[in-house]
């Protein structure tokens, strides 16, 4: 059964009783197994623990400079299976040698019968009859043995590592040093771990190294003082896996042009780990992404090597629901999910996560893990397109959209606000649920939901480039050859993270409408051509008292706490709110989902 899961196993049987064997297949002997040994060609070694009997030691040590010390086998090479080593006596100590050595003493008896008289051959018959069955019961409780030393081995794999991570000399590994990963590494380090990030970014792996933070959420102090405690560094080198005994992956998950998901780096994140997968090691997958990822793609790939989950490593799945820039919430005290592949591997990860996270929330399986993200943000995704909807509404009916929510929320149960805005940005929300739909079609499912709130968050955008239009129609301005401004390039608040950002959609839009296009963002110094349709880079502008009044138009798309909101509406010609940015009624400011303020300039063509 075991062999049938391809579980390499060599038996590695010495001798321990001087029999018809002389010096030279002594010699041989020992040298046939430590080659075996040696090569590491196998997943687990079962050997002998019976005492090897004085005659036949002496001849051993004839033929070794090192000798056997008799009542245990002593092979060195043995040493590097670690726990695969898997000591046993002999048959002929176990219950089930007991047939082994009858089987011998009843075949013997039986030559004997059918020489002495073949009237006797009925009786012989029987013999061979009950020598089949007592081989049979042989194998069975040879199979039984092997079975139960396995499972062993796995669970002293498990207890192992068990044991090292609750001393904290468990050496942690984090795939994928981003906005996740970063903040996960440390936290690992400030509870005790040695950890190291791997990443495929020189640049990023010589900051950690060099005691720089590239992410807000990460103080750069910290950074500092971990590496001077000498428990966090980094490398490009993923043969560092080698001496690790648990690595979480935390490399990117995004969209194909098509909107099917791109495994890509997953798939070459854990090619990098399965080259250096070592029994006892426990493997997390953090990535956001399609539930069965864990066990259709990661496991294979990992078993590919002849280890097994759950017997020889350990394998989970945990979401990781970091929230940039939030200043209450993050990595230590936000409840992990976990889910494992096997029980054991379950125990292992929330071991592992519950030394650094406050509190942990297991599941019952990895797909149950994946599925809770993917809720999660298909529910954000699923209540912006509604207020982004209502927005649109709201627009057309002249009713303030926010001063609805606002009135909403205070009911004290059953309602959650959402609020509407000029698309959606970062590298989940707009992601993520498209996961899951392209998950759902595989079986036939139609995800409708999804699908209706993609169509309206990702018009959004258009929705913005026409109130900016209207806005400037009150002037009697054009779009096409006005100079606007755009406040805020970051797909949020206060951080620095342009992901799938709304920001870039606007920009082309009024580009390819005429307008010439500037920023201003105190997070985002610069945007790459490559980064928006306009295919050009362009540097950030100051947006202080005095810079304003030169823009036909401001659109504020992300409400950074650093922009001065007074000197936007003293010296501003137009402002297109899209966030609520701006409290109260000004005649120069266009919201989102909001009729004019009284005492709004006149234009021959009303805003809708
Ligand atoms: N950023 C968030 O707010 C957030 C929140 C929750 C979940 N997630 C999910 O977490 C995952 C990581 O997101 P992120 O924001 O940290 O991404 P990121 O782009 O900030 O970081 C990913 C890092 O992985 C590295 N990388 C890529 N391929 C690699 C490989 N094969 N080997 C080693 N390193 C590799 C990249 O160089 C990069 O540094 C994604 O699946 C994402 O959906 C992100």
């Amino acid at each position: 059964m075991w062999a049938a899961r391809g579980i390499r196993i060599l038996v590695a049987n010495l001798m321990t009783e001087s029999g018809e064997t002389d010096n030279f297949s002594v010699l041989d002997h020992l040298l046939t197994i430590e080659w075996h040994l040696g090569r590491q060609l196998f997943d687990c070694v079962i050997y002998n623990t019976t005492p090897v009997r004085d005659a036949l030691a002496a001849k051993y040590e004839e033929c070794r400079s090192t000798p056997i010390v008799t009542g245990s086998f002593e092979l060195n090479a043995l040493h590097r299976f670690g726990e695969r080593a898997i000591g046993v006596p002999l048959v002929s100590e176990h219950p089930a040698g007991r047939f082994a050595t009858n089987r011998r003493a009843s075949h013997r008896r039986s030559r004997r019968s059918r020489r002495a008289s073949s009237a006797r051959g009925s009786r012989a018959r029987r013999s061979e009859a009950s020598r089949r069955s007592e081989a049979f019961k042989y194998g069975l409780c040879s199979e039984l043995y092997l079975h139960r030393s396995l499972e062993q081995m796995s669970a002293s794999l498990a207890e192992t590592l068990r044991e090292k991570i609750r001393a904290r000399r468990a050496r942690t590994g984090v795939v994928g040093l981003g906005y996740v990963g970063l903040p996960l590494a440390v936290e690992l380090a400030k509870a005790g771990f040695h950890a190291t990030g791997i990443d495929l970014d020189a640049r990023k792996v010589q900051s950690i190294n060099d005691g720089r933070s590239y992410i807000p959420d990460v103080a750069t102090v910290e950074v500092q003082a971990l590496r001077s405690k000498g428990v966090l560094d980094a490398t490009t080198d993923f043969a560092i896996i080698r001496e690790l005994d648990t690595v979480n992956i935390c490399v990117p998950t995004p969209l194909r042009k098509t909107k099917d998901p791109d495994m890509s780096y997953i798939v070459s994140a854990v090619e990098g780990i399965a080259k250096h997968l070592h029994p006892g090691m426990l493997i997390v997958l953090e990535s956001t992404t399609y539930p069965g990822t864990t066990d259709e793609v990661v496991q294979p790939m990992l078993e590919a090597t002849g280890l097994k989950a759950g017997v020889d490593f350990f394998l989970a799945f945990s979401p990781e629901r970091v929230d940039p820039g939030n200043p209450t919430y993050q990595t230590h005290n936000v409840p992990k999910v976990v889910g494992g592949f096997s029980p054991i591997c379950l125990q292992l990860a929330a071991e592992l996560y519950g030394s650094a996270i406050q509190t942990i929330v297991p599941v019952s399986s990895t797909r149950v893990a994946e599925m809770v993200k993917l809720l999660e943000n298909t529910f954000r995704a699923v209540n912006i397109g509604l207020v982004n909807e209502l927005a649109l509404m709201c627009d057309r009916m002249n009713i303030n959209v926010w001063e609805v929510v606002d009135a909403a929320k205070t009911k004290p149960f059953g309602f959650m606000p959402f609020y509407p805005g000029p698309g959606l940005g970062g590298h989940c929300i707009p992601i993520d649920p498209f996961y899951l739909s392209w998950k759902a079609k595989q079986t036939g499912f139609d995800p409708r939901f999804i699908e209706l709130a993609g169509h309206i968050n990702a018009g959004m955008p258009h929705y913005v480039v026409d109130k900016v239009a209207d806005a400037l129609n009150t002037r009697r301005k054009a779009v096409n050859g006005s100079n606007v401004l755009i406040a805020g390039v970051a797909y949020k608040k206060d951080i620095d993270d342009m992901r799938e950002s709304p920001a870039m959609d606007v920009m082309g839009l009024l580009l390819a409408r005429g307008a010439k296009v500037s920023y201003a963002d105190p997070w985002v110094p610069q945007v790459h051509g490559r980064e928006w349709s306009g295919g050009y880079d362009l540097k950030a502008v100051d947006m202080t008292r005095g810079t304003i009044a030169q823009y036909d138009a401001v659109v504020i798309i992300t409400d950074h706490k650093a922009f001065d909101y007074a000197a936007l509406v003293d010296e501003a010609d137009i402002i297109v709110d899209t966030r609520n940015a701006i409290k109260g009624d000004h005649p120069n400011v266009f919201k989102l989902g909001a009729p004019r303020a009284a005492g709004a300039p006149e234009g021959k063509v009303a805003i809708a």
